[in-house]
């Protein structure tokens, strides 16, 4: 029967967790490769604000009906504010559709799948290069999936002329996915300066800008993260926005994200929240409601709102300690080095450089453990491990 299934290599992040997971170097491996924040004592933390709203949510217990196949209004609600600003005219005016999903992820099939339904010969063209699920997801949908230049290893910025050339050589419709802040895999973001020039071809060669925003929060600051979006809302522009939860409330595994199509008219995005449910409905019929009930708990509320903004700045706050450190130590061991880009790129995530052969060395012969790319989670350094991955990195250079 199976005989024509072909075997699945594993995912390059996701199963370097597994090879993570189960190496018996205890004492000193570490954890550069998932996108996921641990804390200085190398744990993953579970959020104040969560705690708080979890107990809200257990005292008395919720009973688990089904939620909307669109998740909780509160949920919804909760992310309008926080990608377009709680002043943003599109959603009072209606026209933003908000559907609660299966993680930054799931926002993904579900607009992809419905770009595909309703745009068929619209093509996706990702970042070169992106984070790697960007390219399955949208090529699971049935889309034609090309590559955007982006990153520029020589000045470790953006290829922004060819960037920009390139958009205008799309077709209309065609999608173009755009990374808000704290791109994966670089780090490297586009100035504002950069994203109004963007957004403008975006505009003038009607292309549907897809961005996918899984790390608000770390970059300045929540509002500033959501740049790009609420300038190209403020543009008039059409646009498909997915969010996680998963890194900024460290609810990686309840499944926490967000698709947001904002459209002409309330009418127009009445429909499309209609049909986005239809998506939704036959892939998974409606989400889980832990998350949405935690989500709704702390977002909905100015203490626990607070609280947890400041618990995102306070790891946001970490990941730039380590950089420094990092950085410091390198250019102390490589002074004929520049380690500079540490400290320029922004988010979990560094393009190191490295080639794939020096991340496997750094694999094999320290039990460091970086996506074969060359990107380092940051979130995973702590001043027990910094100069540790300092060596093994400086070893490996030289
Ligand atoms: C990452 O890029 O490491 C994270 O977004 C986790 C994942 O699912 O790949």
């Amino acid at each position: 029967m199976f005989n024509h299934v072909s075997p699945y290599a594993g995912d390059p992040i996701l199963g370097l967790m597994d090879k993570f997971a189960k190496d018996p170097r205890t004492d000193i491996k570490v954890n550069l490769g998932v996108g996921v924040y641990y804390t200085e004592d190398g744990q993953l933390p579970v959020l104040e604000c969560v705690k708080s709203a979890e107990q809200t949510i257990a005292n008395p217990p919720r009973p688990r009906g089904y939620l909307p196949m669109s998740g909780l209004p509160g949920y919804r609600k909760a992310c309008q504010d926080l990608l377009f600003g709680k002043d943003s005219q599109a959603v009072s005016e209606g026209r933003v559709a908000t559907i609660a999903t299966l993680g930054g992820s799931g926002a993904l099939k579900v607009g992809a799948d419905f770009i595909h339904q309703w745009f068929p010969t619209a093509k996706c063209y990702v970042s070169k290069p992106t984070w790697g699920n960007h390219i399955s997801i949208f090529e699971g949908a049935g889309m034609e999936v090309g590559e955007y230049p982006y990153y520029d290893a020589a000045t470790i910025g953006v290829k922004f002329e060819e960037m920009c050339q390139f958009f205008e050589g799309l077709n209309e419709h065609d999608v173009v996915l755009l990374h808000p802040c704290c791109h994966n895999p670089t780090g490297v973001d586009l100035s504002r300066e950069q994203w109004d020039i963007v957004l403008q071809i975006v505009k003038d060669k009607k292309l549907i800008p897809f961005m996918d925003i899984a790390y608000q929060g770390f970059g300045a600051d929540m509002d500033g993260d959501a740049y790009a979006i609420r300038k190209a809302v403020e543009m008039g522009l059409t646009v498909f926005v997915s969010n996680s939860f998963s890194k900024n409330l460290s609810l990686y595994g309840e499944r926490v994200g967000g698709l947001s199509v904002v459209a002409e008219t309330k009418e127009l995005a009445d429909v499309v929240f209609g049909q986005l449910q239809f998506t939704v409905r036959r892939i998974y019929s409606s989400p889980p409601a832990h998350g949405n009930f935690v989500v709704d708990t702390v977002m909905n509320d100015d203490a626990l709102f607070a609280q947890w903004v400041g618990e995102v700045y306070e790891m946001r706050d970490r990941i730039r300690l380590m950089r420094q450190k990092l950085q410091d130590s390198l250019t102390a061991k490589l002074p004929e080095r520049d380690f500079s880009y540490f400290t320029k790129q922004q988010g979990m995530f560094s393009f190191t450089g490295l080639s794939a052969e020096q991340v496997a060395r750094l694999q094999e012969e320290f039990a460091v453990y970086m996506v074969s790319n060359g990107r380092m989670c940051v979130a995973g350094l702590n001043n027990g491990n910094v100069e540790y991955v300092a060596n093994a990195i400086a070893q490996v250079l030289q």
